[in-house]
């Protein structure tokens, strides 16, 4: 048997000035997005801003559906986004936050596996990696450069080739 180990490396933050400016923007600019969530079933909204290299910044939103499969989180919602709009764009950053009046979040809410997996395609098509920040309305913040951070075992396009 032999153990393996990751090394993972992220930056954490204790509040929102900390960060660049362009990088606190882009948290201002997800916080924006809060209010498009549709999010009648879960009543938790979240919100992402992406940057783009030409400057451009991509609000997006969660939007749920009554048959709940059919709803589909803010990452995908603003990157699905990006890949039918701007084929050709590359992503530089993401900015995400979350909000709830049931409860108070306390840690950044990091995304989930298949929002992972969709941001780690456009990492390899776009050959670039994609800083990630995950921001905690209270100041918490968590940054991550590079998918594979958040995802070291992805799925990647040689598995369909027989190659890795
Ligand atoms: N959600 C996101 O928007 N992003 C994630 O990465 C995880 C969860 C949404 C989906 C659903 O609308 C609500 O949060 C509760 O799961």
């Amino acid at each position: 048997m032999n153990v393996h180990n990751f090394n993972i490396s992220y930056q954490t933050y204790e509040h929102i000035n900390e960060l660049s400016v362009e990088d606190k923007l882009l948290c201002i600019r997800a916080e924006e997005a809060l209010k498009t969530s549709y999010s009648p079933y879960s009543k938790f909204k979240v919100g992402t801003a992406i940057q783009l290299a030409d400057g451009e910044i991509v609000l997006g939103s969660n939007q749920e559906n009554v048959a709940y499969p059919s709803g589909l989180c803010a990452e995908r919602v603003a990157l699905f986004a990006i890949g039918s709009s701007k084929p050709n764009a590359v992503i530089k950053t993401m900015a995400i936050t979350a909000f709830t009046e049931n409860f108070e979040i306390k840690n950044p809410v990091t995304s989930c596996g298949a929002c992972l997996q969709v941001m780690a395609e456009f990492e390899q098509k776009q050959k670039s990696p994609i800083s990630v920040i995950f921001y905690c309305l209270n100041g918490q913040i968590m940054k991550v450069e590079g998918i594979r951070s958040l995802l070291p075992f992805v799925f990647v396009e040689d598995r369909l080739a027989g190659i890795t």
